[in-house]
């Protein structure tokens, strides 16, 4: 969907930039309240060239290897690529979240309403996580605990964070759970995370990731370890919210046929870089790179007639320690030229409205893409 026709974004309630005080933060809004108001939509998180690396007894494995990408308010921006690219380093990172002392954000910027989260303080950070940025985790297990009742890991945040009195924060958990789609709300406040299905737990996590009105939530494989059915509605219930409430979203998924429907543009990944982006319209319809294309043929499309085949992409991930002097995908890519194995390709401009793909060949993949076909 283009940015410009999105909903206008809602103040539950929306933080100023910088730090809040919880005592003299305004009263949140009531969930489900709206107010269209005329913010004029504006980058909100930009990445500029972050590097993150560990440092192993083998080698410096390069995660995040000099990468550039940004998201404005109220916009879903997906990250995409196989295991092991760089995704989750990617959003620990922003949240300053990185496993020490290996791992060290050795270069770049990330700016967040305008600050670079790389220079605040540890207590500024605390105050960014959770309150300003939420995060959805892949397995809601591993990042609920298991002896604290759903209630209680709700309304801690909101009474640290939001500085709410107790029944207070629980009036709005109530109002969370509800919001979320999770029935009998009230009852289900009592138990404990083992007592929620998959599904229910992943919907607890959305509600804890919005619970103080984040300007940004990043879903990191937030749908992967439900079944298919599952995974669209809770997709669904986290674009609503997005749209309801104005904020943006950062998506990771290693499945390009999901991002489709829920992101406004798309960045591609492989081996810790940034090889193509562009609008989800864009990327489908012309895709600019073959590992772009390569993803594209290994995943349904809800855009064309069901093919019998679905395609993976031959060959392994490069190993980050050891990575190739020209292009990474060369091993692997049907289109290469004797320039790509020396050579790494810079992204560049392939189309209007931001399409940018790094790939010496991404003008010619067209006509060599209709000669295979006859
Ligand atoms: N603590 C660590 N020590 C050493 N290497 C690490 C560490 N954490 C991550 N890496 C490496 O960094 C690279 C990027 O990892 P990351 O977790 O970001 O991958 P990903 O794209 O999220 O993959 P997946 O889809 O499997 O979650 C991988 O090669 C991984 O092995
Ligand atoms: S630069 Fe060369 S090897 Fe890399 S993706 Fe393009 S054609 Fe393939
Ligand atoms: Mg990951």
């Amino acid at each position: 969907m283009p940015r410009s026709s999105r909903a206008p974004a809602s103040t539950w309630p929306r933080p100023a930039a910088g730090k809040t005080d919880p005592k003299t933060a305004p009263a949140p809004a009531p969930v489900g309240q709206r107010c269209y108001t005329a913010a004029a939509v504006g980058t909100l998180l930009e990445v500029k060239n972050l590097k993150t690396h560990f440092v192993t007894r083998s080698g410096v494995v390069r995660a995040v290897d000099d990468v550039s990408w940004d998201v404005s308010e109220s916009e879903t921006v997906a990250l995409v690529g196989e295991s092991g690219c760089g995704k989750s380093v990617s959003a620990l990172s922003i949240m300053r979240l990185v496993a020490g002392p290996a791992g060290r954000i050795v270069g770049g910027q990330i700016r967040f309403k305008g600050r670079d989260l790389l220079r605040l303080s540890e207590e500024e950070m605390r105050h960014v996580r959770g309150r300003e940025i939420g995060m959805i985790f892949q397995e809601p297990m591993t990042s609920l605990n298991p002896v604290l009742t759903i209630g209680r890991q709700l309304t801690e945040g909101l009474e640290i964070h939001l500085g709410l009195a107790p029944a207070e924060a629980r009036r709005r958990a109530t109002e969370l759970l509800g919001m979320v789609g999770i029935p009998d709300p009230e009852r289900r406040l009592r138990q404990y995370p083992h007592q929620f299905s998959g599904g229910m737990r992943q919907r607890m996590m959305i509600a804890m990731a919005l619970s103080c009105s984040p300007s940004l939530i990043l879903a990191d494989e937030p749908t992967t370890a439900l079944d298919v059915t599952i995974q669209a509605q809770i997709l669904e219930l986290m674009k609503d919210l997005s749209r309801r409430f104005g904020v943006a979203m950062l998506i990771i998924t290693h499945n390009l046929g999901v991002v489709a429907r829920y992101a406004d543009r798309v960045n591609v990944m492989y081996a810790g870089r940034i090889i193509e982006r562009g609008t989800a319209r864009e990327l489908y319809a012309n895709p600019r790179h073959p590992y772009t294309l390569g993803l594209l043929r290994s995943v349904p499309r809800l855009d064309e007639p069901r093919r019998a085949r679905l395609d993976p992409i031959e060959g392994q991930p490069p190993d980050l320690m050891r990575l190739p002097a020209g292009c990474a995908f060369t091993p692997r890519c049907g289109f290469s030229v004797e320039r790509c194995r020396v050579e790494a390709p810079p992204l560049c401009e392939v189309n209007a409205g931001g399409h940018v793909s790094a790939c010496w060949e991404a003008d010619n993949l067209d006509r060599a893409r209709t000669a295979s076909r006859t």
